[in-house]
């Protein structure tokens, strides 16, 4: 007898055959781990100012700045897809900047008029703020900075309590504290109850690396730092053990969901952060991890569609429940 199935007479006799539950797709898809769905998307969208505008971003490729009343078309299209969340990040221009940040908490600004738009249009979405300095500061640092350059840490948090109520009151879901100062998850949960929004919550970039995969959205935001780095307050690649302190710090304040960020050289800490953890981990697959995929394709050298779901894949698998990515209405369509 002599079927695919069946073996020679030279056959080893192996207890185990890994290959046997790899034989075929309908097996493979039997013994599949990792599932990704659009349900695990979450969709970063840039907006600036202006009317029927759209400025594609150089170092991302099929990523744009949206005028309000173009993302409000975008957003639309994204839930149609059935993608369920957005993370919001304006472009502030250069006039409207100031040491202080102090249009980061502007009850009519960019981000609050578009939240309240946004709410308006399509509101089944979920919004994300963003709440750093960090595009409202003329030093584009994500917190207060002295006379020598240093970032203060306790005077940029009253600076993010007023930014993520003001957030909130526009109508905000969720408010994403990503500039990484100790202490911001307590006084910005204990802010919110104060004013009534206790079912606000808070996703909190609890892990966020000084990272060089930042650049493209540093072009995306015009938001490279003036001076300095970012070394002060995001933490040193090398660390892990640290972001398990973040996570710990950051659930005892009162964080919601938590955050890694990038996604892609960190997958050993999305892999040990999911494991400390009962709450949603959610993975960053940030601008620089998005880029290089865009820019391999373009030049033919891997297959986009292939690499994209072995990447966001993969974090899944490493534990993330939820992924921001730049990919995500792409994703979308793929798994349609
Ligand atoms: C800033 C912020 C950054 C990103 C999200 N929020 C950049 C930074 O810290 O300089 C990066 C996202 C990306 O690279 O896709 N608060």
């Amino acid at each position: 007898m002599s079927s695919e199935n069946s073996s020679t007479n030279q056959a080893l006799h192996l207890t185990q055959r890994p290959r046997r539950l790899r034989r075929t797709a309908t097996l493979r898809k039997m013994v599949r781990e990792t599932i990704l769905t659009v349900d695990d998307l979450i969709y970063p969208m840039f907006v600036m100012e202006g009317e029927s505008t759209k400025i594609e971003i150089v170092s991302m490729p099929g990523c744009y700045r949206y005028s309000l009343d173009l993302l409000l078309e975008e957003i639309a299209a994204v839930s149609q897809l059935g993608i369920n969340a957005i993370a919001l990040f304006p472009v502030i221009p250069e006039e409207q900047k100031d040491d202080t940040a102090t249009e980061s908490y502007n009850s009519e600004g960019l981000v609050q008029e578009t939240v309240k738009a946004i709410k308006n249009a399509v509101p089944e979405i979920i919004i994300i703020t963003d709440v750093a300095l960090d595009p409202f500061t003329t030093h584009s640092h994500d917190g207060l900075v002295d006379e020598n350059g240093k970032i203060l840490n306790d005077q940029t948090i009253e600076v993010l309590v007023k930014m993520a109520l003001s957030q909130a009151e526009a109508g905000a879901d969720f408010v994403a504290p990503s500039d990484m100062m100790d202490g911001r998850i307590g006084a910005i949960r204990q802010a919110l109850d104060a004013e009534g929004y206790i079912n606000v919550g808070i996703l909190a970039y609890s892990a966020k690396y000084a990272s060089a995969y930042y650049g493209p959205f540093r072009d995306a935001l015009d938001s490279a730092p003036k001076f300095g780095d970012k070394k002060t307050y995001q933490m040193d690649a090398a660390n892990a053990k640290e972001a398990l302190k973040e996570i710990e710090l950051d659930i005892a304040e009162g964080a919601d969901m938590i955050m890694v960020k990038p996604a892609l050289a960190y997958l050993d800490i999305i892999c040990q952060v999911k494991a400390a953890t009962n709450l949603p981990v959610a993975a960053y697959n940030v601008s620089g991890e998005y880029a290089m995929i865009k820019a391999a394709a373009q030049h033919g050298w891997i297959d986009e569609k292939k690499v994209i779901l072995e990447t966001l894949t993969s974090m899944k698998r490493a534990g993330a429940d939820l992924i921001l990515t730049y990919f995500a209405k792409e994703v979308a369509l793929m798994l349609m």
